[in-house]
């Protein structure tokens, strides 16, 4: 068995739900399964209810975080059919980024106006990047736009083998993009289905078996992991009308370091993809003395112990991993060990994008 530790490890795209939906998740419990699960930095999305769409909406989630919080979090803005971007770009230095839905998904937000999609990555200021959720033929437009107006572009959970080759060439033409994977997209497919039912619907939907293999085949050009952290209650998951997500930021590192284990990653590609690089696109500050203690080896099965997310499954419940989180460690100070949170809600820092970092 070998330890190893990584510098604070960082989820640059998870849904807490507060406000709005506490039976499914707030910040407080997600922020524990973060710690439980590694992570010392999370950046929540703004599909809340209501959707964090105004500076005011920001600030209530800030002022939130402060008291409840027991890890790092950085808040984005949601861009939105009902407003101008001149209301909600004013509050660009206290948001992690702008979160563009060009694409239906769990929630309210969804920009389905050229105009304003145009308006939007023209105006923000930065200094944290813009993140799109834009599949398929969207994708094309987001890059364009981005090129366009030389604006950096963060594309959340690229699921296909299209779109990462198209995210490819755009670099390599010098668009401003930078883009994310998610562990359900780099180890399930469509043929999992069969197993999960209903229970996996997700959005970006799970891809055939081709899609996955160029996702790995690509792993020189994706920027960065992110949970998708997106918690329903099995309920839900089970209803009528399952809503689409998977809760993720517990089961993320012991897949990845599975990866690790079986040779299809690297260590120093893993700590690129959940700290250096992510810690460049979003501008974030340096946290010293910060870092998570990880096993390398041993075996063990996904949800054989509870999780501390309230949504309290995995899709990935019964997957055989060889690594596990052993210590979170946050400005010194043990935040994680023994499966236990050892700080207490509030210790967890607000972040904000650094106009001069990196
Ligand atoms: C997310 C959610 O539930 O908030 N669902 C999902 O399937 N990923 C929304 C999103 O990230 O698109
Ligand atoms: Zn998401």
């Amino acid at each position: 068995m070998t330890i190893v530790r990584f510098p604070a490890p960082i989820d640059p795209h998870v849904h807490l739900r507060e406000p709005g939906y506490p039976h499914k998740e707030d910040i407080a419990s997600g922020t524990a399964a973060a710690l439980a699960g590694g992570f010392i930095v999370v950046l929540d999305m703004p599909n809340t209810r209501p959707p964090t769409d105004t500076p005011e909406r920001l600030q209530d989630k800030i002022d939130r975080a402060r008291r409840s919080a027991h890890c790092d979090i950085g808040f984005f803005l949601g861009a939105t059919n009902d407003r101008r971007p001149e209301t909600v770009v004013i509050a660009a230095k206290q948001a992690i980024g702008l979160k563009i839905y060009v694409n239906d998904t769990f929630g309210s937000l969804r920009i389905d106006n050229l105009e304003l999609l145009n308006e939007y990555i023209k105006q923000w200021p930065g200094p944290g990047p813009i993140v799109t959720h834009a599949e398929g033929l969207m994708l094309a437009a987001v890059l364009a736009l981005s090129h366009y107006h030389r604006q950096p572009v963060h594309i959340a959970h690229v699921s296909r083998g299209a779109e990462i080759k198209l995210i490819r060439k755009a670099k390599e033409s010098g668009t401003p993009v930078t883009c994310e994977v998610t562990p359900h997209h780099l180890f399930l497919t469509q043929n999992d289905l069969t197993t999960l039912g209903q229970r996996g619907e997700v959005r970006p939907r799970l891809a055939t078996p081709e899609d996955q293999t160029t996702l790995w085949e690509h792993m020189a050009w994706i920027d960065s992991f992110a949970s998708d952290h997106a918690p329903h209650t099995i309920a839900e998951k089970d209803s009528n009308n399952p809503p689409p997500g998977f809760p993720g930021l517990e089961t993320t590192l012991p897949l990845l370091l599975t990866a690790v284990q079986e040779k299809r990653l690297t260590i120093e590609q893993l700590i690129a993809r959940i700290h250096t690089n992510p810690r460049h696109i979003f501008h974030l500050p340096e946290i010293t003395d910060s870092y998570t203690e990880v096993e390398l080896g041993g075996e063990w099965r996904l949800g054989e112990e509870p999780f501390f997310t309230r949504a309290g499954w995995s899709p990935f419940s019964g997957f055989l991993v060889r690594g596990r989180v052993r210590r979170t460690v946050i400005r010194g100070k043990v935040a994680f060990a023994d499966k236990t949170i050892k700080v207490p809600p509030g210790f967890g820092e607000v972040l904000f994008p650094q106009s001069n970092s990196c």
